[in-house]
């Protein structure tokens, strides 16, 4: 068996609060292989977030470990954290999360310059970014022009731009009505296979969660597999 992507084992996670210790996570394990979609289902308040947060070292973990890529990202230090995400996660969220002052080309292109790429390597792929989410006439516009469709077909093609290991979409439709969800769900799931990205896509909804190859709802802290004709 070739070594999973994302290797996660016995992961507990919790908040202080005052004197109060709220677990949220009591032992997750998970494997994930290269290009992989996993649905990531689990009510208000089960971790969901929280579980993405410690995948992309955002956060660390009471205890457990995560290898991503073969590197062990629960023992990170700053700034490596930073530049662990910078180079190998892509995040699309509910809210789009746009930099409101920057075009839409710059919104794109924004990783690629952090991430050092020449100009005309950035220029070049965020044209074709740009031309795979139907957004080209928008490329000087900024965010607030757009409908909350189109931030979220810039949100895809920044999470995409540097062609990240793994795609970490959290209730990526949301905030959007039933149709447009549907058509960025699709577009998540096209980007995504075309780049040979891995995709944890965290929902609340059952027919979202069966776009996906496996699902995996988190209840009470730990990580239950399901089989598509499962009820939520
Ligand atoms: N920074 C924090 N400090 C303290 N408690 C937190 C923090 N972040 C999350 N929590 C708590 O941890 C639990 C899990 O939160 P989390 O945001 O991961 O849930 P979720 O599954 O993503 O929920 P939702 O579906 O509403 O987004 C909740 O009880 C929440 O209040
Ligand atoms: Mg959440």
């Amino acid at each position: 068996m070739p070594q999973p992507l994302v290797q996660i084992n016995s992961l507990h996670h919790a908040y202080q609060e005052g004197d109060q210790h709220h677990a949220v996570l009591n032992g997750v394990d998970l494997g994930i292989s290269k290009g992989e979609t996993i649905a990531l289902l689990g009510r208000s308040g089960s971790g969901k977030s929280t579980l993405l947060n410690l995948i992309s070292a955002i956060d660390h973990p009471v205890s457990g470990s995560i290898i991503i890529n073969n590197q062990k990202i629960t023992h990170l230090e700053e700034p490596h954290c930073t530049l662990f995400r910078r180079q190998h996660i892509g995040f699309i969220y509910q809210f789009f999360h746009l930099i409101p002052t920057l075009t839409v080309y710059e919104n794109i292109a924004l990783v690629l310059e952090l991430n050092g790429w020449a100009q005309d390597k950035t220029k070049s792929r965020v044209l074709d970014l740009l031309d795979w989410v139907n957004l080209t006439r928008f490329k000087n516009s900024f965010p607030d022009k757009l409908s909350g469709g189109e931030q979220q077909r810039v949100a895809i093609a920044r999470a995409l731009a540097h062609k990240p290991l793994l795609v970490l979409a959290d209730e990526p439709t949301g905030n959007l009505d039933a149709e447009t969800g549907q058509q960025m769900l699709s577009l998540i799931h096209r980007l995504a296979e075309k780049e040979i990205s891995t995709l944890i896509l965290v929902t609340h909804s059952l027919s979202v969660a069966k776009t996906a190859d496996r699902i995996v709802t988190l209840e009470q802290g730990k990580l239950y597999e399901r089989q598509g004709d499962f009820a939520w």
